[in-house]
């Protein structure tokens, strides 16, 4: 099985980012724990700062990977081309935000990228991402 985390902008600071809100991990270290618990899945990582680049990454495994667990972090609550990406690909995608978006500002609680995702999981921290991989890994149904 082959699984790809996409993370969106600013998620490179995660681990000095507001840790109030996102913690004090950084996704590297997280991704080693996580990479540990699933050995038997390859799991491929991207984040960028630009929304052409998550575009072409969409585009680059959403016709040949297992999943894709996204969290487009900002560009959630703005990107129809992320939106249509997602779409356009044949991989499911599942959108994970660390934080509980909905009990934040009101312009955070829009996304427009889950319609076209097979689910949302939101608010559980960084176990947010490790919940939808074992989705993927654990849910035949995908
Ligand atoms: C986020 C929530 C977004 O609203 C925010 O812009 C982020 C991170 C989250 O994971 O909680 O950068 O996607």
């Amino acid at each position: 099985m082959k699984l790809c985390i996409i993370n969106g902008p600013n998620l490179n600071l995660l681990g000095t980012r507001e840790t109030n809100i996102y913690g004090d991990s950084s996704f590297d270290d997280y991704l080693i724990n996580l990479k540990n618990t699933y050995s038997n899945i390859e799991i491929d990582y991207f984040q960028s700062n630009i929304e052409g680049e998550i575009i072409d990454k969409i585009q680059k495994v959403g016709f040949s990977f297992d999943g894709i667990v996204l969290n487009a972090a900002a560009y959630t609550h703005t990107s129809i081309g992320i939106a249509d990406a997602v779409k356009a690909i044949n991989t499911p995608v599942i959108e994970v935000h660390i934080s509980n978006v909905t009990n934040r500002a009101q312009y955070r609680h829009n996304s427009y990228i889950a319609p076209n995702c097979i689910g949302v999981i939101l608010g559980f921290g960084m176990e947010s991402y490790r919940l939808a991989i074992d989705n993927f890994v654990n849910s035949p149904k995908n």
